[in-house]
């Protein structure tokens, strides 16, 4: 949700909450939207800066500023009973011991619905807000983020899950036998701990990520329980899903203790004419100035000087940007015969995975990802709120109750049981057996 809609343009559209991302009531109308739904989760995204892009272009955009997650999350967690609440949390510029409590508080104030989405922080201006010059290196990151992983389970693990005896007559409140100290020093971290909150209701909060690279692979395949994927296309989908199941097993993990969401961007209309349609218009509203920094980027040249009116010029001169992104911004261009505004447009609003059409095409499309070993599951994102939300959650979600593609009911009370996770055991003790 990032709270609100990633794409640029959103604020401006018919009917759109220009200042959603800050107004607890609407956020509030949008989870318990998602949870009449039966939504697995809420996620919000967190990137410890303002985007590193150019003014011209983030002065326009709704997205440049938004709530600190656990604020916001616990906020949520009072008004809904069933979903799951999903945060981002640096493994780069938080420390260990901060994390596992916030988690292990969201947990227990959620009975059981939170998740952490490690991320090493993909933008480096964050370095700056922490005392740092420069963002660490990427390697480097990876590999303090798994021992921060193992420092912070270890932290959920400092109590077992029946430390606690409270019993009032002869005033012993926990068995000390239940208590482990982690005293972890490690390459990048120390910590003594123990954790000063009890175990988490789950074990531990559900444990996402969202790398690509990798190193990002590597670590999803030996930690994560969910994984957050930006594929465009679904032979794509099917090759990362293919690798990290695979590299699941050599970790002697279970292959279905892990669940590849794609980020997916839904445009709903009655006829596909209409769905492209609201796209288009959506589009249109994203600023010419923001639009064409985002094109710039992604050629890593100045598109400022092209006609807007015409398509791409054919020759553009080779730069140091990421080669990937500038080829599919070509590719885009010449699949949709997009002028340049048109492509700029379509750039600075969302240029990943989408599914713009009706509830039929878009649960065809969504079937065919989830029955050919692409993905488990999607991350949804609504072009613009609440319209957007209403018309998935009206039109699209039915239609896939009605081919069992989606739950009509909460299996469980927690994340875990809903998403099918088993509850981690306490590495440190025996503990009750999963979600019994
Ligand atoms: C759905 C999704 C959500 C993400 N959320 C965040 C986020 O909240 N904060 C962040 O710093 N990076 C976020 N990322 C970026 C990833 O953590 C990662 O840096 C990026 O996918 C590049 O992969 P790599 O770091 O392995 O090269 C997200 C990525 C995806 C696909």
């Amino acid at each position: 949700m990032r709270p609100t809609t990633i794409h640029t343009g959103a604020w401006r559209y018919p009917g759109a909450l220009p200042d959603a991302n800050f107004n607890f009531a609407h956020l509030k109308r949008f989870a318990q939207t998602l949870e009449r739904a039966k939504f697995d989760a809420f996620f919000m995204a967190d990137h410890l800066a303002v985007l590193n892009m150019p003014l011209d272009a983030l002065k326009h955009s709704h997205t440049v500023t938004s709530f600190e997650p656990f604020t916001l999350l616990s906020a949520l967690a009072m008004v809904t009973e069933h979903l799951g609440l999903v945060a981002t949390g640096s493994t780069t510029f938080d420390a260990p011991y901060h994390v596992a409590r916030r988690f292990a508080s969201l947990d227990h104030l959620s009975a059981g619905r939170a998740g952490w989405n490690i991320v090493t922080t993909s933008n480096p201006d964050a370095a700056l807000n922490f005392g740092m010059t420069d963002h660490m290196e990427h390697g480097e990151r990876y590999r303090r983020a798994r021992e921060f992983y193992d420092v912070v389970t270890g932290l959920w693990d400092s109590w077992a899950d029946d430390a606690f005896i409270r019993d009032a007559e002869s005033g012993l409140y926990f068995d000390p036998e239940k208590l482990h100290v982690l005293d972890h020093k490690g390459k990048y971290l120390s910590v003594r701990g123990p954790l000063n909150i009890a175990r988490p209701i789950q074990g531990w909060p559900v444990i996402v990520q969202a790398g690509a690279s990798d190193s990002g692979r590597q670590l999803a395949a030996e930690t994560a329980e969910a994984v957050f994927t930006a594929q465009s296309g679904i032979a794509a989908g099917r090759e990362f899903y293919a690798d990290v199941k695979a590299r699941m097993e050599k970790a002697r993990r279970a292959r279905d203790h892990m669940k590849i969401m794609p980020a997916c961007f839904v445009v709903v209309g009655d006829t596909v004419e209409e769905a492209r349609a609201k796209r288009a218009r959506l589009d249109s509203l994203v600023h010419y100035d923001s639009a064409i920094a985002s094109l710039s980027i992604a050629l890593g040249h100045d598109a400022s000087r092209f006609d807007p009116d015409r398509p791409l010029p054919e020759k553009i001169p080779e730069s140091n940007a990421s080669k990937s992104g500038r080829q599919r911004a070509i590719e885009l261009a010449q699949q949709e015969k997009l002028t340049v505004r048109q492509l700029a447009q379509r750039l600075g609003g969302y240029s990943g995975l989408a599914m713009v059409g009706t509830r039929a095409t878009i649960a065809d499309e969504m079937e065919e990802w989830l029955s050919s070993e692409a993905c488990d599951g999607f991350i949804i994102m609504f072009p613009y709120l609440p319209g957007g939300l209403d018309d998935f959650v009206e039109q699209v979600v039915p239609e896939l109750q009605r081919r069992g593609l989606f739950r009509r009911e909460y299996e469980g009370k927690t994340l875990r049981e809903n998403l099918g996770l088993p509850r981690p055991a306490n590495r440190f003790f025996e503990t009750r057996k999963a979600s019994a």
